[in-house]
């Protein structure tokens, strides 16, 4: 299932939260907003797709939010592991991250499954 199907499930079930406007994240940044007691770190890539993890990196908590990016993966910022946007799944031999499902609706970027 792609993330945005299961946004709308969550928001259908009231479990998906508005967390921004997508003008607020510059194309390949990301920003950490906090989503039913979790941190989750939100990406809007250049080619557009927004992708949703964990904000706190499993490697040493790192700010996952403040890594750089390509149309595929996040480089923590502290230890450069890599991770998979679409799957959490580390490229460097740590744990993975949690993915959350994200879509856009009406100009906001919402978040599912906190
Ligand atoms: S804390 Fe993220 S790579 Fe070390």
């Amino acid at each position: 299932m792609s993330a945005e199907p299961q946004v709308v499930a969550d928001l259908v079930a009231g479990s998906a939260t508005a967390v921004c406007r997508v003008e607020e994240i510059p194309p390949g940044e990301g920003r950490a907003f906090a989503v039913a007691g979790e941190q989750v770190a939100v990406f809007r890539l250049r080619t557009g797709v927004l992708r949703a993890v964990s904000a706190v990196c499993p490697h040493r908590g790192g700010p996952i939010a403040d890594g750089q990016t390509d149309a595929q993966v996040v480089v923590c910022p502290l230890h450069a592991h890599v991770f998979d946007l679409a799957t959490g799944a580390c490229r460097t031999g740590q744990p993975p991250l949690r993915t959350f499902p994200v879509a856009e609706a009406d100009g906001w970027v919402l978040v599912g499954g906190g």
